[in-house]
């Protein structure tokens, strides 16, 4: 397996990895991939049972040791850079009880009647139009207007937020990237998240909302962060706030997205699973499991062992680098059967998009169901007469399964959706 390299950004881009995932799982399910000097290389894992372990036992698998992403961090990078999801224990319990209450499916509810107004228009608006870009007409705007409604910022900034998101996680492409995170150039913004530019915009941002609500009444996340103390007793400091802002910013925005157009684009490749929808609305709730098992927009998180570990016939050693493949997990023969058919009727579907029971399992995640929920009982009724319209472009990553770009076109009766 020597030959497989989960650095190559172009596997991703070019939607290949995939048959090197499968390689991993069948043959290597304990893979170690070098990396480029000053890295050191870092374990793969590429099984759903194995993805579980290590979300889960957070003492052998840190977060916190060396950060959530694959760059190699000195100390004074890991402090200056962490946030909620790059710290372990008690700390990181109190930072997710301050907002997990506005997470919870009982919270949530109250945005559906907003969620419903706002998918329609954003639907309608874009299917007005004989051709568009999926991407930039639906999927981007709708996540990120949900989440200005939660921070409480105007509708104008949406552009910008989903600007500064692009520039963060897209810091590996050089579309999006003012500075990419392998360029020398990066090396003056080594203590920002992403080694991006774009977190100074952020940080900015966030501490002028935070200035104008903190002793106030309000009940946005903001107002929830600045006026609520942690149930450890330790205050938010500076670098707490901007760090879990910035992951709000990111998080809300880069994930969803993707979902919604992974989705879009498999029900227009499967007519027949189209159907089984269109027919059947009512199967929509359940169905969401399967769209998020399919996309699995986040490829993966890292972790930094605490202890040596066996697993595989083979030792990890306490300080090396492993890395969680949620992507590859989510094809797993040995847990889904027949894993790359996009099939909207399973049930049980035990994907690991989101995590899988861990302390970081994902915060966003019932949110994000409503959302996908939403958005397809609004868009499946409506699909009929769409097609794609030339090529869906990825984004060159290895974290995040993203499209950039995905043109599609009302198509005349007589064509097959098939044809381009
Ligand atoms: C389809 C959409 C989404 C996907 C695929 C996704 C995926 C993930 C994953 C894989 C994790 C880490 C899990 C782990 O390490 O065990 C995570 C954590 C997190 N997600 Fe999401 N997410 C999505 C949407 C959202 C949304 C809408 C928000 C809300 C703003 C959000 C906020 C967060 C936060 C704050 C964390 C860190 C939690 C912690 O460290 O305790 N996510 N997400």
């Amino acid at each position: 397996m020597d030959d497989v390299d989960l650095c190559d950004l172009d596997a991703f881009e070019q939607g290949t990895v995939w048959a090197s995932f499968d390689r991993l799982r069948r043959g290597a399910p304990l893979h170690w991939n070098p990396e480029p000097a000053p890295n050191a290389g870092f374990w793969s894992l590429t099984r759903h049972a194995d993805v579980v372990r290590v979300t889960r036992d957070d003492a052998a698998f840190s977060s916190e040791v060396g950060g959530a992403n694959l760059e190699e961090l000195d100390p004074e990078q890991v402090e200056a850079r962490k946030s909620m999801l790059e710290t372990d224990g008690a700390r990181h319990r109190a930072l997710r009880r301050l907002l997990a209450p506005e997470f919870t499916a009982r919270s949530l509810a109250g945005y559906e009647v907003f969620l419903r107004g706002l998918t329609r228009m954003t639907v309608d608006a874009a299917l007005a139009r004989p051709a568009f870009d999926f991407v930039h007409e639906v999927s981007a705007d709708f996540p990120i207007r949900v989440l200005a409604r939660m921070l409480d910022v105007p509708e104008e900034h949406t552009d910008q937020l989903i600007a500064w998101g692009n520039r963060m996680v897209g810091n590996t492409d050089p579309d999006y990237a003012d500075v990419l995170a392998d360029d020398e150039a990066s090396e003056r913004y080594r203590l920002l998240p992403f080694r991006s530019p774009a977190a100074l915009e952020v940080f900015e941002y966030g501490f002028d909302l935070a200035a104008r609500r903190r002793g106030g009444s309000g009940t946005d996340l903001v107002s929830r962060l600045v006026n609520q103390r942690p149930e450890d007793g330790l205050p938010l400091s500076d670098r707490d706030f901007r760090n879990y802002f910035l992951l709000l910013v990111v998080a809300g925005n880069e994930t969803t997205r993707h979902a919604i157009s992974h989705t879009t684009r498999a029900l227009l490749d499967h007519p027949d699973q189209l159907a089984v929808l269109s027919a059947e609305p009512e199967r929509i709730p359940a169905a969401v499991e399967e769209f998020l098992r399919w996309a699995s927009p986040v490829y993966h998180f890292r972790r930094t062992a605490t202890r040596d570990v066996e697993l595989h016939g083979r030792t990890i050693r306490a300080g090396d680098k492993v890395v969680v493949w949620f992507a590859a997990a989510n094809r797993d023969e040995s847990v889904f059967d027949e894993p790359y058919r996009f099939d909207v009727t399973r049930t049980r579907v035990d994907h690991v998009t989101f995590g899988k029971g861990g302390p970081h399992f994902c915060l966003g995640s019932q949110l994000a169901r409503l959302e996908i929920r939403i958005m397809f009982e609004e868009l499946i009724p409506r699909l009929d007469g769409l097609a794609p319209a030339g090529p869906t472009t990825r984004m060159r990553s290895n974290f995040i399964n993203g499209i950039k770009r995905f043109p599609v076109a009302a198509h005349s009766s007589e064509e097959s959706p098939h044809e381009h």
